[in-house]
């Protein structure tokens, strides 16, 4: 630990992981593993904004941990844990609500776009989620945060939450930043490439997930929307399918738009996507290998997820005290 600068994000345990979320998120976690102090957590507090089957929600916590660590997440170099094993979120959550206002929640427009999705359960819950997410971050006194574009107004909010909070009461909370990598912050959908590569996608063609298998990957990409040119050149604006494959492509392959424009020259678009599911394929396989041996073995999954929430707490109960101290609670030490 000494000075290294603690980094915190987390992904909700609803739906199944994308490529999406691995290249925009995970991997470039696994990169910072050595040179931070990384807090990573499966968000099941959030999934339960929307109505979950409890045993499938339990599942897919478990199912985002192992994929955690089958991408290469190391339990020993990283704290990893579930969201609700913590309380100090919770605690946190609390006091940080009672220094927010509808207001600034009703300009959220991840909440505006959520409440026209479900539009039957628009719970307090899903109004107050960046609260919660204020306080996951609060709470360890984050100075980064990688997430995706879509975050950054929950991260605004947050820093906003936060100055407020000390600006009443004194330093207490580091301002935390967003931390979105260039290229990997945004996969774009297989079928529509102008919208993010979503889990929760209702045309199971605009999604690779991370447990699909090589044939399914393959016709995905067989499938996917380019457009009349037939020339692989990376033009975000006017071919944003052709170039949302190329930044797959280039990120699984580290190979820049330039070499892969080299690499296709002369090429048509067939060839280019059977490259791009091979190279999907390769990334996926041992991932999904090591995916499926940790799901046999809950015992070391547990093991993992338990010496993580106690990491977890030993940091953040410390700052909870400090909190109740300052808001005028009486400790109990
Ligand atoms: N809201 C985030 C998402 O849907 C998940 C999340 C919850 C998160 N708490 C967080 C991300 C704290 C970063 C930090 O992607």
């Amino acid at each position: 630990m000494g000075n290294k600068k603690t980094i915190l994000s987390g992904i909700q345990a609803t739906g199944n992981l994308t490529l999406g979320n691995y290249l925009g998120a995970i991997k470039n976690w696994i990169k910072m593993q050595d040179e931070y102090d990384c807090y990573y957590m499966i968000a099941d507090l959030h999934s339960l904004t929307v109505r979950n089957d409890p045993e499938v929600l339990r599942k897919r916590a478990l199912q985002v941990l192992a994929i955690y660590v089958a991408a290469g997440l190391d339990p020993d170099k990283n704290t990893i844990f579930l969201q609700s094993h913590v309380d100090a979120h919770v605690k946190l959550n609390w006091i940080l609500n009672c220094y927010t206002y509808m207001g600034e929640l009703n300009r959220m427009t991840q909440f505006k776009d959520k409440s026209a999705k479900h539009a039957d359960n628009i719970n307090s819950g899903l109004f107050t989620y960046p609260v919660l997410m204020a306080a996951d971050i609060l709470v360890y006194n984050a100075d980064l945060v990688p997430v995706g574009e879509d975050q950054r107004q929950h991260l605004e909010i947050t820093r906003d939450i936060a100055e407020r909070f000390n600006s009443i009461y004194g330093e207490t909370f580091v301002i935390p930043e967003a931390f979105i990598g260039e290229q990997g912050a945004r996969i774009m959908g297989l079928q529509d490439p102008t919208a993010k590569m979503s889990k929760s996608a209702t045309n199971l063609n605009d999604v690779i997930f991370l447990n699909d298998n090589p044939e399914d990957i393959r016709k995905k990409l067989k499938k996917a929307v380019t457009d009349s040119e037939n020339c692989v050149h990376y033009d975000k604006e006017n071919k944003p399918g052709v170039s949302n494959l190329m930044t797959i492509y280039g990120l699984l392959e580290e190979k820049t738009m330039q070499e892969i424009e080299k690499e296709f020259v002369g090429k048509g678009y067939g060839d280019f996507k059977s490259a791009v599911a091979e190279a999907i394929v390769k990334k996926l396989q041992p991932l999904q290998q090591k995916y499926c041996e940790l799901l046999e073995n809950p015992k070391e999954l547990k093991t993992i997820y338990e010496k993580g929430a106690k990491k977890a707490a030993d940091r953040a109960d410390p700052i909870v005290k400090d909190v109740y101290q300052k808001v005028g609670l009486i400790v109990n030490e």
